[in-house]
């Protein structure tokens, strides 16, 4: 499979993740399919994507028209048939290997094109053991993409043991045809972006936690020691502290010890304190 024979991209889940995917596919000029299993995930996730690409016309990045075509390429559904054409598909659903595996054994038997490329934008999860239930395992591959997407130039691309080169080029070209910049690693949990980040966040975490410093303290002090646009507590309220907590349980049960997750991470989650989309986590939104 070649990016010029991509007319189709299905994008499962219209969540945070998955309608940043299907925004900027769309904007490279690819026609997109966007699934989620209920009308009120993608109905939000269409509000987003208008959204973003409203700042970029504010911005006169695009032009209203340029909007209008952009959108008029998205077609959100909750039928998976709906994926069948599709030369490409990025899953994007929440991060469970369970459910995961579930959605790429229905895609082998529903998308038509027997060349196609199945992805995952999981951020800490095994490529290697979602491609082992795929019909293709050597065409499976990690494409990682960074919140929020239509802003961020770096995308992960992972290789599972069993992807072929072709599919690791593939994806390569495509994120470059996206107008970002693919970053290329073998399958190990987190890769190469979570395995750092996470416990960077989760150490931000153990300092509030022990009362070394406020919440704004640390934020304001990681700013200005290392020049990042966000802090630790920040960021973790933009990535969602469920998929923190997700990601750093993962690297815990792989990778040992030292990527403990806080104990106030975990009742935060608990409490539906998830950060920018509940409209509070560390800070207020509401
Ligand atoms: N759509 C379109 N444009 C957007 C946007 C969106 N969703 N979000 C921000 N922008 C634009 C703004 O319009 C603005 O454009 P301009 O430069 O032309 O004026 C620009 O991005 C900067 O935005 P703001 O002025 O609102 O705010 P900031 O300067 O604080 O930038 C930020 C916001 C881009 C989110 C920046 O703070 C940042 O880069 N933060 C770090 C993000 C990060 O680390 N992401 C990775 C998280 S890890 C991950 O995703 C992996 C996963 O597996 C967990």
């Amino acid at each position: 499979m070649k990016v010029e024979d991509v007319k189709i991209v299905g994008v499962l889940g219209a969540g945070t993740m998955g309608n940043g995917i299907a925004q900027v596919c769309a904007q490279a000029g690819f026609e997109v399919v966007m699934r989620d299993i209920d009308k009120k995930f993608t109905d939000r996730g269409m509000e987003s994507i208008k959204a973003s690409l409203s700042r970029f016309v504010k911005k006169g990045k695009i032009s209203q028209e340029e909007m209008d075509e952009i959108l008029a390429r998205i077609k959100p559904t909750t039928d998976m048939k709906d994926i069948a054409d599709a030369d490409l598909v990025i899953e994007a659903v929440v991060e469970n290997m369970d459910v995961k595996k579930s959605v790429i054994k229905e895609l082998n038997d529903i998308v038509k094109n027997q060349s196609a490329i199945f992805a995952s934008n999981t951020s800490t999860l095994s490529i290697t053991e979602m491609a082992a239930v795929s019909r293709s395992p050597e065409k499976f591959v990690g494409i990682h993409f960074m919140n929020p997407v239509p802003v961020m130039r770096g995308v992960e691309i992972v290789k599972g043991l069993l992807t072929d080169d072709d599919t690791l080029n593939f994806a390569v070209e495509f994120v470059r045809k996206l107008g970002k910049e693919p970053v290329v690693c073998k399958d190990s949990a987190g890769f190469i972006s979570n395995r750092i980040l996470m416990p960077w966040i989760n150490e931000g975490i153990y300092v509030l936690y022990e009362g070394i410093a406020t919440k704004e303290e640390i934020d304001k002090g990681m700013k200005l020691f290392t020049n990042v646009p966000m802090g630790p507590l920040e960021l973790a309220d933009l990535i969602g502290l469920d998929i923190v907590l997700s990601a750093i349980e993962t690297l815990h049960r792989e990778l040992g010890d030292k990527y403990r997750p806080c104990p106030l991470l975990k009742q935060m989650v608990s409490a539906g304190l998830l950060g920018r989309k509940t409209g509070k986590g560390f800070y207020d939104y509401s």
